[in-house]
């Protein structure tokens, strides 16, 4: 489906433990799980293998540690198809995620960086060469080496998409003119001040939000309502698709490796956002990160309430 795109990712490489129950405990309650279980995960890694499994010849830029976790998140990439070779394993320790999910699929994540936030920014620049053509970051490592990468790029007139979780009020003012910058509901609102509740607010942040990063696109996700793009001129909302919800966890990422895979191809911004619609809406009908991430077959064969 995009097996001509050269993409690649800087981001985190996180092992996941996802413990599922009916309810999340209050302070000071115990609850039971029903089940847990140990997945591959991180923001980074997890749109990595959503490029890789629409066919794109993907590359992982991260640090892992060389302790048990990170040799089987550097094999699981590899496993993948994805290019490992910008994946340091010198960290001092892999990062974790510890993913909560209630009942009604919502979840909770704790991040534990560990080597994530060790990555060095000028290294990690390195890799962003003329042999790509798309660059995706998100904010799971740490403001200097996102920059960095993001600067890289643009310089090369490389396409760049800017997933902005988690939510942090990122100083975007020192990462001016990427091609697309992509909130959800709870970023936009760290971004921004305002969360998007109505389409007042959705404009209100966009407009914020592309004056501080001077983006060419501001697509927010907002979850069951679907997506909606800002272009300096016009404000469109990009209906989402109905699923059955499993679990939320990685939808947004996706969602955002369809997106910046079918922006590439075709220069469409609202055929892009409705293919992240399309991948975000079997992302949820599926438990887990890395594994719900959409494949070409699931794209190809596409049809709501999956
Ligand atoms: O976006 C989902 C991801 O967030 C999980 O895989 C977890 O590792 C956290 O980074």
């Amino acid at each position: 489906m995009y097996k001509d795109i050269r993409a690649a990712v800087m981001g985190s490489i996180n092992m996941d433990i996802i413990l599922n129950m009916k309810k999340v405990p209050d302070v000071g309650e115990n609850v039971l799980g029903t089940d847990y279980g140990y997945a591959c995960g991180g923001k980074g890694a997890n749109q990595a293998t959503g490029l890789a499994r629409l066919g794109a010849q993907t590359k992982m830029i991260g640090k892992v540690a060389d302790d048990a976790n990170g040799r089987k998140l550097i094999e699981n990439l590899n496993k993948n198809g994805i290019d490992s070779s910008c994946v340091k394993d010198d960290g001092s320790q892999t990062g974790m995620a510890a993913i909560i999910v209630d009942g009604e699929g919502r979840n909770r994540i704790i991040v534990y960086e560990g080597a994530n936030a060790e990555i060095d920014p000028k290294e990690a620049a390195d890799c962003i060469d003329e042999n790509i053509d798309v660059l995706l970051v998100q904010f799971e490592t740490t403001e200097d080496v996102v920059v960095e990468c993001v600067n890289r790029a643009i310089a090369q007139n490389i396409t760049t998409v800017i997933d902005c979780g988690p939510a942090k009020n990122f100083n975007l003012e020192r990462m001016q003119g990427a091609t697309i910058i992509s909130p959800n509901e709870n970023e936009t609102e760290a971004l921004s001040g305002i969360f998007p509740a109505d389409e007042k607010s959705i404009l209100e942040a966009s407009k914020i939000i592309m004056q501080r990063s001077k983006a060419k696109y501001v697509v927010l996700k907002l979850g069951s309502r679907g997506c909606s793009v800002w272009d300096g001129e016009n404000l469109k909302i990009i209906p989402p698709y109905k699923s059955k919800v499993v679990d939320t966890t990685a939808a947004g990422d996706s969602f955002t490796a369809a997106l910046a895979l079918e922006y590439k191809k075709s220069g469409d911004i609202y055929t892009a956002c409705d293919m992240g619609n399309k991948a975000g809406s079997i992302a949820v009908s599926r438990m887990g990160a890395e594994s719900s991430m959409a494949t070409v077959e699931d794209l190809a064969n596409f049809h709501e309430n999956n």
